[in-house]
């Protein structure tokens, strides 16, 4: 410490922002829907945008958002600038809602494209958790069966507290259904029977680990967000010839968590709306740094984060090291970690070009294809395996 003191007063110390990076998840949103035995309320009142969609508070949190990177960013954005800035979402409403809600007051006096890629199911960059993954799949179901067992032996009081009082068979993997009801509403005030109050931190706890394990592991998070650490680092590499300066990724806790073990930071907590996993390429004394934050409160200032082994300040070299084999460098290299050749031989199906539909939600599905293979149209899985990126 003293020595890193010493060390900034006598010499001079050039250095410069060059380019960020931001992954930041969607604002408040709704429930994806309700439980048997809930009590009536005025869904119209309280969610009058729609079941999953974000809510009037996750587009004033978009907002928040984008005056912070404003402030904090002045000097090296100033206005929108299409060859300096890219604004890319996911093709969920709420997250180009939510990357709309920033560029507001990002660039209040300009027009700012907000760039997606449809259909979400092939969106390796920014919903990589609902793009087929045989592979992965497998992992989390042997996990999750592991974490069903823990839970249904130690909480059974809980779990037949909450049948009673939902009216559905509440296991294990239920909870993070229940979750989805009872934190969504709450979030929202919309009135709730007192007992909500009297197990919502216990479901909390128990969403969290049945939302970790689905990328609590290098090969997990390289499955879901390797690709995605690929491009950022592949436009940190390139930011001198691009002339890059600022990049705004829309999407959601999914991926902020999964990037999180991709990049051995994670904390291992639940991905708060709006919270933004940053990384800022610095020029130091003519030698490129990495500095990651991650801000998940409005209230106090953002972590600095530390790659393994690394300072704040982490040398390009050290984080090109750390990063390299967990990068996923395209799809073909996506299909054969997730072992997906093993439906190589199905039918071809006939192209379809429809516009995506409006698909269930898959917030809670432990994953895709797997569990859903008999409603799947054979054209998702196919094209999922074909899509080049
Ligand atoms: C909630 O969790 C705490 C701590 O694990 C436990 O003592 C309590 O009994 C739980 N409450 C319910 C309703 O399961
Ligand atoms: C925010 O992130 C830090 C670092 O990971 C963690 O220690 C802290 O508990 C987090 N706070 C919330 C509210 O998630």
């Amino acid at each position: 410490m003293i020595y890193r003191l010493l060390f900034l007063y006598f010499s001079v110390v050039h250095a410069e922002l060059e380019m960020v990076q931001v992954l930041v998840r969607h604002g408040d949103r709704a429930p994806s829907f309700t439980f048997p035995l809930d009590e009536p309320f005025e869904v119209e009142k309280y969610f009058p945008r729609g079941y999953s969609q974000l809510t009037q508070q996750g587009f004033k949190q978009a907002k928040e958002v984008g005056t912070f990177l404003r402030n904090r960013y002045s000097g090296l954005v100033d206005g929108f600038n299409r060859k300096e800035t890219l604004i890319r979402s996911s093709d969920k409403d709420r997250c180009i809602e939510t990357a709309m809600g920033i560029t507001l007051s990002l660039f209040p006096d300009d027009i700012v494209p907000v760039h997606t890629f449809s259909h979400y199911k092939h969106d390796l960059l920014l919903k990589p958790n609902s793009v087929y993954c045989r592979r992965v799949d497998e992992l989390v179901k042997d996990d999750k069966k592991l974490l069903n067992s823990v839970v249904d032996r130690h909480h059974k009081e809980l779990l037949s507290f909450l049948s009673e009082k939902t009216g559905w068979d509440v296991t294990g993997s239920k909870i993070s259904d229940v979750f989805n009801v009872l934190y969504r509403k709450y979030s929202n005030n919309v009135p709730q029977p007192v007992w909500v109050n009297e197990v919502l931190s216990n479901v909390t706890e128990l969403k969290r680990q049945y939302r970790t394990i689905q990328f609590d592991s290098d090969e997990k998070s390289k499955m879901r967000t390797g690709y995605l650490l690929g491009q950022i680092t592949k436009d940190m590499n390139e930011q001198k010839d691009s002339g890059r300066r600022m990049i705004v990724y829309a999407t959601h806790d999914a991926t902020v968590t999964s990037m999180m073990y991709s990049l051995g930071i994670s904390d291992h907590k639940l991905i708060p709306y709006t919270a933004a996993l940053i990384l800022e390429l610095h020029n130091v004394n003519n030698r490129k740094h990495v500095k990651i934050i991650y801000r998940n409160s409005t209230v106090s200032p953002p972590q600095e984060m530390r790659l393994p082994g690394c300072d704040v300040l982490c040398p390009m070299e050290a984080y090109q090291r750390f990063v390299s084999n967990r990068i996923v460098a395209n799809k073909e290299e996506h299909d054969a970690l997730c072992q997906n050749h093993i439906f190589q031989n199905i039918q071809e199906p006939k192209f379809d070009s429809s516009l995506p539909q409006n698909l269930p939600e898959e917030d809670n599905l432990l994953s895709t294809t797997l569990l859903t293979v008999g409603s799947l149209s054979y054209f998702d899985l196919y094209a999922s395996m074909k899509m080049k990126n």
